[in-house]
């Protein structure tokens, strides 16, 4: 068992790890470019490093320099070769949901596992469009789940497709099985998602084009497939998902102040960010700036009295990884805080909704959920139980986090999955006088 405790405010500055999204973006797009590309600072997590071994069974080389970034000799698109073992994508659904895209379009067979919450994990919402481009899966455990096999096509068809839901992995899915198919791949967004792809693809050279559709107000994302990509430095910001646990800790522990440097602020990532600022959080951004495609600010955060709002449906795909977060600023909050539009959690790393509500209540914070909702009524946060994390890295940080407020200690029962996407998250603790306990 785990937990945090501090006797002081938090204050500092830090730097924390790269962007989960980008980084699994950054080893794919540089590993189909043409030539040699660079990436500096990859988030050198448990997740990420499952997409980089899986681009490596299939021909892509990687090699370290000193300073820690990493030169890459891209194989051009179609010079992937078939991988000779299964590819073990442990907890990563955004690396095996875009890996499945990538290979769509390749004349081979690859097979795709992970651990007990990936293979829990739906995958039928990327082959049934893969399908569509004439992928054909070969085997797979009950109603789409891993372990999956799958063949590419030798002859994939462009597909115009809508999405059924708001997910930039399935849209990136088949946008990446786009790119080795002649002709027009069109993915339409009803919801608006992070749109990293696309803006790494354009910054490629690829011939893509993103526009609302003034009639129905969806988004409309073209690409012409079968064009090379040319290689690229690719330099990735920090994490917001990540600096929303510390942003919080500093928001909710009297007295602090803590800066946060170079984190990307990319709109379909920064609804938890608006929603803090209405609920009352002091939170400014400095030093805005755009690098590699990206919009990138330091973000300073001190401590707040916050309040109860409702958080409209609308935004939760800018914010769909922070709500076990929100669920932690909103215990502290007055008044009542409610969540809309939270179906998609349910088939995260674990269902967060539930995990959300179960911890919320195990804390003896007043909360409870309906069908797609969260309610959480602020008030001191009693603590003094021990939180299932359900191999869930966001329910683990975000409990322990609850602890540095709670009357009694908040234990997590498992810190080990929070390397799968943030491995400095207690060093960075430690940063700021946080003491991690175990019993
Ligand atoms: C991601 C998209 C989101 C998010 C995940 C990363 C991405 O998933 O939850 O952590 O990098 O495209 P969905 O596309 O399933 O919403």
């Amino acid at each position: 068992m785990t937990y945090l405790s501090t006797t002081c405010p938090l204050t500092g500055t830090l730097t924390i790890d790269g962007d989960k999204s980008i980084s699994h973006r950054s080893v794919i797009f540089s590993g189909i470019a043409s030539g040699t590309s660079t990436i500096k600072g990859l988030l050198l997590s448990e997740d990420v490093l499952a997409t980089k071994a899986a681009m490596e069974a299939m021909g892509v080389i990687y090699t370290q320099q000193e300073d820690g970034s990493y030169v890459v000799e891209g194989v051009g698109v179609n010079g992937l070769s078939q991988p000779q073992q299964t590819l073990d994508m442990g907890n990563t659904g955004t690396g095996v949901r875009l890996l499945m895209g990538l290979v769509a379009s390749h004349d081979f067979t690859t097979s795709f596992t992970g651990d007990k919450s990936l293979c829990s994990r739906p995958m039928g919402r990327v082959l049934t469009p893969l399908s569509q481009c004439g992928l054909e899966v070969i085997s797979s455990a009950d109603d789409y789940r891993l372990p999956i096999t799958i063949k590419g096509s030798s002859t994939p068809a462009p597909i115009t497709y809508t999405l059924p839901v708001a997910s930039a992995q399935v849209k990136s899915a088949i946008l990446l099985a786009g790119l080795n198919i002649a002709g027009t791949t069109t993915v339409i967004e009803p919801v608006a998602t992070r749109d990293h792809t696309e803006r790494m693809l354009t910054g490629l050279g690829a011939t893509i084009t993103s526009q609302k559709d003034p009639a129905t107000g969806h988004h409309v994302i073209a690409l012409k497939g079968k064009q090379p990509l040319t290689h690229a430095n690719f330099e990735v910001p920090a994490d917001p998902s990540s600096a929303a646990f510390l942003i919080v800790a500093a928001l909710i522990t009297e007295g602090s102040e803590v800066t946060i440097k170079n984190v990307c602020m990319n709109e379909g990532r920064t609804g938890l960010y608006t929603t803090l600022i209405e609920m009352g959080a002091t939170i400014t951004y400095h030093n805005e700036r755009v690098c590699a495609g990206e919009s990138i600010a330091d973000i300073t955060a001190s401590y707040s009295q916050l309040h109860g709002i409702e958080v409209p449906a609308e935004r939760a795909p800018s914010m769909i990884d922070e709500y076990p977060i929100l669920g932690v600023a909103a215990s502290v909050a007055n008044g009542t805080t409610v969540m809309h539009g939270l179906e998609e959690l349910k088939v995260k790393e674990s269902n967060r909704l539930d995990a959300t509500l179960n911890g919320l209540l195990a804390c003896g914070v007043t909360a409870q959920a309906g069908e797609d909702t969260l309610t959480v009524t602020g008030g001191p946060i009693p603590g003094g139980c021990t939180i299932t994390t359900h191999m869930d890295h966001r329910i683990a940080m975000s409990f322990l986090i609850a602890g540095l407020v709670s009357d009694s200690p908040i234990k997590v029962d498992d810190v080990t999955m929070i390397a799968t996407s943030f491995p400095n998250f207690f060093s960075l603790l430690e940063q700021l006088s946080i003491r991690v306990n175990e019993s």
